[in-house]
């Protein structure tokens, strides 16, 4: 099947993906007018969205309309059942997406957080890894890749460097048995 998992996510340069309470502010120092870093270009090619609960919640606490309308979103979570507009919450995220991978369908997009990534890596899920690096040293934080994951070799595919300082870094997951 070539539905490939997605792994689309920043970090800053010591592998934080936001402060332990959540707080995201240093992204915002890559935010420049009429630079969305290739993400509308991404989103072409994805049709399904996941999202860790508490993820789900940050992006809740924006307020406003939900991003992903027009895609299908699952939300991860063991104490939320109940649908809730286009959001759909589910328990067992490797159950999801080997079922979503064995339908037709545009590509899956994981946004995070590292709970999702640590659950999808240990399963040796993920086909495909964008990390945007941003140029900070957050010192603490929510780790994207937390320890104990299995060990997984990628091949590396491009880098693109942008005039903020964010560095894209594309990586192709290398499967023992595709
Ligand atoms: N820098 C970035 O690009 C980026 C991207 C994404 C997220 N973030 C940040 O990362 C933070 C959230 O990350 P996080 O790692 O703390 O949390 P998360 O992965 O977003 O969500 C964790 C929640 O997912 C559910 N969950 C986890 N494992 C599960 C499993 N095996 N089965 C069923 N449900 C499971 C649980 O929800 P319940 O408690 O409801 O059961 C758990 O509390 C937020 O601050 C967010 O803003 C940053």
């Amino acid at each position: 099947m070539d539905r490939k998992l997605i792994l689309y996510i920043a970090m800053s340069l010591d592998g934080y993906i936001a402060k332990k309470d959540d707080n995201i502010d240093f992204l915002n120092m890559v935010e420049v007018p009429n630079e969305d870093y290739g993400y509308a270009d991404f989103l072409q090619g994805i049709d399904t969205v996941i999202w860790g609960r508490k993820t789900f919640d940050k992006v809740l606490s924006f307020g406003g309309e939900l991003p992903h309308q027009d895609k299908e979103v699952f939300v991860i979570s063991r104490t939320r059942k109940r649908k809730n507009g286009h959001i759909q919450y589910h328990d067992n995220v490797v159950d999801l997406v080997k079922n979503l991978k064995n339908k037709k369908g545009k590509d899956i997009y994981c946004d995070g957080g590292a709970e999702i990534v640590s659950e999808l890596l240990q399963n040796s899920l993920f086909d495909t890894v964008i990390v945007s690096v941003i140029p900070h040293l957050l010192g603490d934080g929510i780790r994207l890749f937390k320890e104990g994951n299995i060990e997984q070799n990628l091949q590396f595919k491009r880098a693109i460097s942008y005039p903020s300082g964010l560095v894209q870094l594309w990586y192709e997951v290398k499967k023992e048995n595709p």
